[in-house]
């Protein structure tokens, strides 16, 4: 029998808890491990807060979104001898294993602690569906249908109106959510941070839609969507602790910039967290329990440094350090296939 620790680390999102029942049901029932939840992400390896899970207090999570463990953006990597403080807590708590369930960030800790001597089984996890190695990441296509949802919404009231009505979507460094949600949606433009817009050709293509008879127009904005020739549009310049600075404002930047240059009534919707919130789709609870018990199967034989991921339709293994290295953008020639609804 081993002690394996799990934790989920950066933002949340559905299908986390789904991760945890699985290494939960498998890790105890199949192998006889004991399965110890840190807290918070990083942080409750650091401080040393953590919960032994059992089947049944982890029976009845699949659905639910968020993550019973609860997360932070802590990195180890910035904090005082945080390297040696995670190396010691774990000794302490006899941990054997670390399955880390996270982003960019939380993964690319993992992978620089394993290359310390921990460890690691890394689950890819992000709503923005930006990690490299993996065709997706859970929480997206929750992330997608709650954005199209909103879209149909607008749809219908930006008819009434004659308006613009802009949705702004979550995706700092990469367009995934607007892309999908905007193609499905039926969006007429989609900004995304992968390519530099101009604001007076997306006016006269809507310039053009209303004078050809519609009575409204669509703009799905990702929050990292930068003008040409202009800067990315940001709340503050504050940094969290892997150097990111908060996102938003984009879609009231163009709100304004719309309105003025077409003339056309503009309104602006932030979705915002309400991305992240919420029961996870049939997809994201299928997929996060196929990456939970491919995770646990990695300890048992092992295969540390390793990230399970999915290529296809099946789950493999791959090095942590594929997954981190470089940011997953959208792919050019999929962006073309939805220009064909903008000209
Ligand atoms: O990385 C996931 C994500 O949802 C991004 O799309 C977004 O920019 C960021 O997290 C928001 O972070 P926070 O919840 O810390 O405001």
């Amino acid at each position: 029998m081993a002690r394996i620790g799990i934790l989920t680390g950066g933002g949340d999102c559905p299908g986390l808890n789904a991760v945890i029942r699985a290494v939960v049901r498998k890790g105890v029932n199949s192998y006889g491990h004991a399965i110890i939840g840190y807290q918070n992400g990083w942080r409750g390896v650091l401080e040393d807060e953590t919960v032994e899970l059992s089947t049944t207090n982890t029976s009845g999570i699949l659905h639910r979104g968020g993550t019973i463990l609860g997360s932070s953006r802590t990195n180890p990597f910035r904090e005082d001898d945080g390297v040696e403080r995670v190396k010691e807590n774990l000794r302490t708590e006899n941990i054997d294993a670390l399955i880390a369930v996270g982003g960019e960030d939380t993964l690319g800790v993992a992978n620089k602690l394993h290359a310390d001597g921990v460890n690691v089984v890394g689950v890819p996890k992000t709503i923005d569906n930006d990690l490299n190695a993996t065709d997706y990441t859970f929480g997206f296509n929750t992330a997608v249908q709650i954005c199209t949802d909103a879209i149909d919404r607008l749809h219908t009231t930006a008819e009434s109106h004659n308006r613009v009505m802009i949705c702004e979507v979550m995706g700092r460094h990469a367009g995934w959510i607007a892309f999908y949600s905007g193609l499905a949606g039926g969006a007429d433009a989609i900004l995304v941070p992968e390519r530099e817009f101009d604001v007076q050709q997306v006016c006269e293509h809507i310039r053009r839609r209303h004078k050809a008879g519609k009575t409204f127009s669509i703009v799905v904005v990702a929050e990292g969507a930068k003008a040409i020739a202009g800067t990315e549009v940001t709340k503050d310049q504050e940094t969290d602790a892997f150097g990111h600075v908060k996102l938003g404002g984009i879609g009231v930047w163009l709100e304004n910039e719309i309105e003025q240059r077409t003339g056309y009534e503009t309104r602006v919707t932030i979705l915002g967290h309400i991305q992240r919130g919420g029961t996870p789709t049939a997809f994201d609870r299928v997929l996060a329990t196929r990456f939970g018990i491919a995770a646990i199967d990695a300890v048992e034989e092992q295969d540390y440094g390793k990230m399970v991921a999915l290529r296809g339709t099946r789950i493999e293994r791959v090095p942590i350090a594929d997954g981190v290295g470089e940011l997953k953008t959208l792919d050019p020639e999929l962006y073309e296939t939805a220009e064909v609804f903008f000209g």
